[in-house]
């Protein structure tokens, strides 16, 4: 569904990622791991669309999208909440739900059914997201991207800033959406959440990826070593 051949964003001279290629399946649950600065949310915003690639190839569903718009990407299926929400704090949750309709595409998702996935919004429907608790602005963030019928999911940091109570409530709704045949991509600092929730852990580490493994028990010490930037193949890189 997805494929990344051998991508490199850049900041100025910087190489936020590089070099990196994956695949993923339809119906695909894949965490993307590794340590604070690792290139994760870069990777995902080249991917989305938000930031522009310097060299490589951006696939999905059999088609070449490395240089189209972000918006362009949303209406072929492919939406990203983005780490820190992003919201409009001075409009409303329904306001904000509303924006990600802009695109229209066909699908199950409405505003009805957004509220019946997040029954924490109800009452908030109409208060300015600025006023929301953590949690509440990240359901209205997942919402949003929700009302694009997205067919790959891709979350930044869904997790951050929320109390485990919370966070619990979110990855429920996020396991609702895997359930029906979303594909997602999720970055959680969490590592044994993300160990328990995804079939498959890709581990980054200063722009590279230097795992890529499914997350079998036979498989978890490697994991764990890799995000620690402990594992053989890092080390043999590295010296
Ligand atoms: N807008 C930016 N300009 C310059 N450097 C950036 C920018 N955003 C991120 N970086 C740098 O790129 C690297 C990867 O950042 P990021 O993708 O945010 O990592 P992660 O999401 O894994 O924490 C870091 O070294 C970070 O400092
Ligand atoms: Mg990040």
């Amino acid at each position: 569904m997805l494929s990344v051949h051998n991508l490199d964003v850049r900041y100025g001279q910087f190489r936020a990622v590089q070099g990196v290629s994956i695949e993923i399946t339809q119906g695909d649950i894949v965490s993307l791991i590794g340590a604070n600065g690792a290139g994760k949310s870069t990777f995902l915003k080249a991917i989305a669309g938000a930031l522009p690639i310097y060299s490589g190839r951006v696939s999905f569903k059999d088609q070449d999208i490395t240089d189209t718009s972000s918006s362009t990407r949303v209406q072929q299926g492919l939406s990203l909440v983005p780490e820190g929400r992003r919201l409009f704090s001075e409009m409303t949750v329904e306001e904000n739900l509303l924006l990600g309709k802009t695109v229209q595409r066909q699908g199950d998702w409405d505003i009805e059914r957004i509220f019946t996935t997040f029954p924490n919004l109800v009452k908030r429907r109409h208060s300015k997201t600025g006023s929301l608790s953590g949690g509440e602005q990240q359901a209205t963030a997942i919402g949003r991207a929700l009302m694009a019928n997205p067919e790959l999911l891709i979350l930044d940091e869904v997790s951050l800033g929320l109390s485990p109570l919370v966070v619990d409530q979110v990855y429920a709704s996020i396991e609702s959406l895997r359930d029906a045949g979303t594909t997602i991509l999720l970055v959680e600092q969490d590592l044994e959440r993300a160990i328990t929730f995804s079939q498959r852990a890709i581990c980054m580490l200063e722009g590279r990826i230097v795992l890529d493994k499914l997350t079998a028990d036979t498989h978890r010490d490697e994991i764990t070593q890799a995000y620690f930037g402990l594992n053989k193949a890092t080390q043999q890189e590295a010296s």
